[in-house]
């Protein structure tokens, strides 16, 4: 056989971290805080929908772009969230999570040759669709501590060539909550380039500090934006993989033909249980989002009490610290001692990175975890000792 039999395009990915980290951690009997999958149960509210719609026998393959219930659910959500209105029908999409409405939202729209505007550390399905799209890919570096670009970064990094940006806010593995300042440059940017804008917003629900703004809020966006979204982090189901894509029914159109012939359709039941979960939680945010707070702040203060320099995250259930306190500057070799000497995994950075040197000096570490979990990685932390 030809050798290597993996196709060009996709050559330099191999496995990703996250599998990579989570290998390690269990190998080594490691506290898990690299992966972002919360250890804990999803609301009882969602299970019990999930076994109930299974027992409904909703078990053969569902609508193409989605159940009905779960596309109406969204647009329901969409419009009393944001004020947004979308036709249930014609312009929301359901995705097997929200990785596939990135895939196929990129498969869908970008042409081999045209430029994709990503912000970068990325979440790293974003380099591997891009190329698989034949895209190339143009990078705005949010730098370290505060992970704010420089002045004039964005309009740089947009050209006539430009037919696409790739936003995520709150971002992973920052933390940044994007301000409305940041996001009316980049949309300033998107109209005049009259280039797509998607908005990857899988934790919205998590903003601790500032507002979650959704571009297609914004003057002259609704009609250029797909917004992402997932059911995984909001209601602790990573597992469901059940996502979407919200957009204007020509977009939303040309995401569906992508998705149609890479899944076809996404889980019945819970698409069911999805629907009633969005429409069933009203005061399971504030629960969610102070519980989140408590663990922010309890893996900050261990962090710090432990030598890193810590940037405290805006958003999401990351937070990212530097290890150069600590006398390293290598993210991949600190990991690595950190998994095989300490017992804790926690996440290499420059995974995430197209400018290696920018990330090298730092470490994501996840807190959608127990306080058990939290508690045991932090004591097993008080090992470390600085180089
Ligand atoms: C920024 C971002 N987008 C998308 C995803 C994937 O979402 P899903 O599990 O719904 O595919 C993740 C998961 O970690 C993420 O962090």
């Amino acid at each position: 056989m030809r050798d290597p039999v993996t196709a060009t395009r996709l050559r330099s990915f191999g496995t990703t971290i996250f599998t990579e980290m989570t290998r390690l951690a269990n190998q080594h009997h490691a506290v898990n805080l690299a992966q972002g999958f919360p250890d804990f149960a999803g609301p009882q509210f969602a299970k019990d929908a999930a076994v109930r719609a299974i027992g409904e026998d909703r078990n053969q393959y569902g609508r193409m772009q989605g159940e009905v219930p779960l596309v109406e659910a969204i647009a329901a959500s969409l419009h009393a969230r944001h004020g947004l209105t979308y036709d249930p029908m014609t312009e929301i999409v359901v995705t097997s999570g929200a990785t596939e409405a990135i895939a196929a939202t990129i498969l869908a729209l970008v042409e081999p040759g045209d430029e994709v505007v990503v912000l970068e550390p990325y979440y790293d399905s974003y380099r591997a669709c891009i190329s698989m799209a034949g895209g190339v890919p143009r990078f705005v570096t949010l730098r370290a501590p505060d992970f704010r670009w420089a002045p004039g970064a964005v309009a740089a990094a947009f050209s006539p060539r430009t037919r696409m940006v790739l936003v995520n806010t709150p971002h992973n593995p920052t933390g940044r909550v994007l301000t409305r300042a940041e996001m009316t440059e980049i949309a300033a940017q998107c109209v005049a380039h009259d280039a797509i804008c998607v908005t990857d917003e899988v934790y919205d629900r998590l903003v601790f500090d500032g507002e979650h703004v959704a571009m297609a809020t914004l003057p002259g966006m609704r009609e250029r934006t797909i917004s992402i979204n997932s059911t995984g982090k909001t209601f602790s189901v990573t597992g469901w993989k059940v996502g979407w894509a919200a957009a204007p029914a020509a977009l939303a159109k040309a995401v569906a033909t992508a998705h149609q012939f890479l899944t076809f359709a996404v889980a019945t039941p819970f698409q069911h249980a999805a629907a009633e979960a969005l429409r069933t939680a009203t005061t399971y945010y504030d629960d969610f989002l102070r519980d989140y707070r408590g663990r922010r702040d309890f893996l900050v203060g261990a962090l710090r009490d432990a030598g890193f320099a810590v940037t405290v995250p805006e958003g999401t259930y990351f937070v990212m610290a530097d290890i150069r306190p600590l006398g390293w500057d290598d993210d991949v070799a600190f990991c690595r001692h950190l998994v095989e000497e300490i017992g804790v995994a926690a996440i290499p950075p420059t995974a995430f990175y197209e400018n290696k040197a920018e990330g090298r000096f730092l470490t994501r570490w996840a807190f959608c975890k127990r306080d058990e979990t939290l508690r045991t990685g932090v004591e097993r932390l008080s090992k470390l000792r600085r180089r």
